[in-house]
């Protein structure tokens, strides 16, 4: 018999669609499994109104196939002059879930983003008033610090100083890599969760630079050494409720990342309950499954859980060498490679 494995339907809390025709050509592979996305803001121009938000809500909405149902949760793209109003009545209206920080500079389209924490300050309280959450791109930018230190330096010397300051915002710090971040996030209190990406479970920074230089594992922040993996793949897999299933997906076509500065980021939304169950098998941790991937985010984001199950089965998945991301091919993570679980259809 097939083994299997049926949890309530799941969510990712951290992901990129684009706009027009990426969108319409990314969105299915997500709405085919997850009920809710937090979508991130980062296009060029950045969502940083509710009424851009709303806008973009409704293409996306339109890209969703007929008879699929599928929820964005949308986010709003912090600058130096956001207004705090406008963020607090997108919350009240339930247009807005959250709010993004990319420290300036950090990775794509983040030219607009707060180049001082100090100055949001009074959007930041704001949000800790009205429970208003934060989704933290945790990296600094400063040329001096070793892009494989970022993340670890960022908690030190902007992270920590905010919980202190605030200890009632709800923070997630997303796509977290390093052994810093879990210690950090395990330590800290309640109002302090993490997301963690597929490609940070399963490979190590060799898989970007042993052999060749391989684009299609580079992202943001940067996978790092084979220790931070281990610790990684230990907090998404142990059971505990501060850790949840945030992809990162991050599509872009094939010659902008096979380029001569080519773009950061890893496209896994294909297949990506079928590379998150395939770790939690291998640590023996299937129970936890289900935890990780449709429980934690909602209990942190206080919305509740989804109706309704998805079923994966121990049977292979050929993960195909590309696939279309409107236009022009994307290679997708795990490309060419066969996972030992899939989605029943
Ligand atoms: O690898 C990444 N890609 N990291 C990010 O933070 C942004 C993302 C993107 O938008 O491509
Ligand atoms: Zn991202």
């Amino acid at each position: 018999m097939v083994e299997s494995l049926t949890i309530r339907r799941p969510d990712d809390w951290h992901l990129h669609f684009r706009d027009g025709d990426t969108m319409r050509a990314v969105v299915p592979h997500t709405a085919r499994q997850f009920a809710r996305a937090i979508v991130m803001p980062n296009l060029s121009p950045p969502v940083t109104t509710t009424a851009l938000a709303a806008a973009y809500c409704e293409r996306i909405m339109g890209a969703v196939p007929e008879g699929v149902s599928f929820t964005p949760l949308m986010t709003a793209y912090l600058t130096d002059n956001i207004d705090a109003g406008d963020l607090a009545a997108g919350f009240a209206d339930g247009v807005l879930t959250a709010t993004k920080l990319y420290p300036a500079g950090a990775t794509t389209n983040s030219a607009h983003g707060v180049t001082d924490i100090a100055n949001i300050a009074g959007v930041l309280e704001k949000m800790a008033e009205i429970g208003m959450p934060l989704c933290v791109h945790g990296e600094v930018t400063h040329a001096d610090i070793d892009i494989f230190d970022r993340e670890a330096v960022f908690i030190e010397r902007v992270l920590q100083p905010l919980v202190d300051r605030l200890p009632e915002l709800k923070v997630i710090f997303e796509h977290i890599t390093t052994r810093q971040a879990v210690e950090f996030v395990d330590a800290a209190g309640p109002n302090i969760a993490a997301t963690i990406t597929p490609q940070h479970l399963h490979i190590n920074r060799n898989a970007m630079l042993v052999g060749g230089i391989r684009p299609h594992m580079y992202c943001l922040p940067v996978a790092k050494r084979e220790e931070h993996r281990l610790a990684l793949r230990k907090a998404a897999t142990g059971g505990s409720a501060k850790y949840f299933l945030g992809t990162d997906s991050a599509p872009h076509h094939r010659g902008a990342k096979e380029s001569d500065c080519g773009c950061a980021g890893i496209f896994n939304a294909p297949y990506a309950l079928e590379s998150y169950v395939t770790v939690f098998d291998e640590e023996g941790a299937l129970d936890h499954f289900e935890g990780f991937a449709s429980l934690n985010g909602p209990a942190f984001y206080g919305l509740p859980v989804n109706e309704g199950t998805v079923t994966l089965e121990k049977v292979p998945v050929e993960v195909p060498a590309e696939v279309d991301g409107g236009g022009a091919a994307i290679v997708p993570f795990h490309a060419g490679e066969t996972l030992s679980w899939r989605l029943a259809s």
